[in-house]
């Protein structure tokens, strides 16, 4: 029996997992997005990858897929879900690749009982007028698990590299606590790592970053001094023009995916009864721009 791949969301990340497929010659991929969209343009270093393709904006009849990779943002899962039940079968796995913790729990309290195999993934990848910019390779990192096989061969002929991890959790705590705090630092003080000249901005940083790794430690992230030592360090020594996504998109007037980022911490701080005053004034203060 093939194999059927079907994809959810063609935006930046969609796009990236979808080429890779298609350079490898995979027959067997279907892709879904809410709007229609006739091509796939990546731009990566110096290659340009262009396809035209059908990306379907309805379930194709009583076909069934053996995996569903969903690339969206965190806030969009819910509705797409709901419009795109027809994709899940009984043996349909889903592949959830996003930013954030709670993969399987947000997908378990939409009613979905497959099995789901969370994923983050390195990969920046910026939207321009008629492309997508793809800045790095992608690392795309799953638990090891009775799964971590099966993706890893379906990615292996690919650029895409796959790790495999005993410490899932800790890993996507590590990221998020790191990402959010960084992140909400520029935005707040709107710039990047030369912001860190003020001490005002790295105060800010820091209660941020160690609030957040405390609220993570209480949902069993695990996250250690020698970690922390790192991060401070890694931090120190970033060029000044040192960005991220959630400056870009707030400098861009976009959505922040803060379900994904500060809300997240937020939220697990809420149903552990932890403190997290930092990430509540900063979410209230993006909220109330
Ligand atoms: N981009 C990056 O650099 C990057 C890096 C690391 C991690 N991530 C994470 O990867 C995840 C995906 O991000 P992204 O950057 O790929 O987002 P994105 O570019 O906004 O793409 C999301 C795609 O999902 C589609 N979509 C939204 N709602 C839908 C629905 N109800 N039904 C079908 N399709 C729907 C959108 O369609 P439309 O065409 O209609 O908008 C869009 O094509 C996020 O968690 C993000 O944080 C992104």
């Amino acid at each position: 029996m093939k194999y059927k791949i079907a994809i959810l969301g063609i935006g930046a990340i969609g796009s990236v997992i979808s080429k890779e497929l298609l350079i490898a010659n995979r027959q067997d991929i279907d892709l879904f997005n809410r709007s229609p969209k006739s091509i796939i343009k990546v731009i990566h270093q110096n290659d340009t990858f262009e396809k035209s393709i059908d990306i379907l904006d309805i379930p194709i009849k009583d076909k069934k897929y053996n995996l569903l990779i969903l690339c969206l943002k965190e806030h969009q899962i819910p509705t797409a879900i709901s419009q795109w039940q027809k994709l899940i079968s009984d043996e349909t796995k889903i592949l959830v690749i996003r930013n954030g913790v709670n993969h399987r729990l947000q997908l378990e309290e939409l009613g979905i009982t497959n099995e789901i195999i969370p994923a983050i993934i390195d990969c920046p990848t910026q939207s321009t007028s008629n492309a997508y910019l793809q800045l790095s390779n992608a690392i795309i990192t799953i638990p090891k698990d009775k799964n971590h096989d099966l993706i890893r061969s379906i990615f292996k002929p690919t650029k895409i590299k796959l790790v495999a991890t005993n410490n899932f959790h800790h890993d996507i705590w590590l990221k998020l606590c790191f990402s959010a705090s960084l992140g909400a630092t520029q935005c707040f003080y709107n710039g990047p790592c030369i912001i860190f000249n003020s001490d005002e901005a790295a105060l800010y940083f820091f209660e941020l970053l160690m609030e957040s790794i405390a609220v993570a430690n209480a949902d069993n992230g695990k996250i250690s001094k020698t970690e922390i030592q790192h991060i401070l360090h890694q931090v120190e020594h970033y060029p000044s023009e040192k960005g991220s996504s959630m400056l870009t998109d707030f400098r861009a007037g976009r959505p922040i995916e803060l379900g994904a980022k500060n809300g997240a911490i937020l939220a697990t701080a809420k149903k552990l009864n932890r403190p997290a005053k930092r990430n509540q004034e900063f979410v209230d203060w993006l909220k109330g721009r």
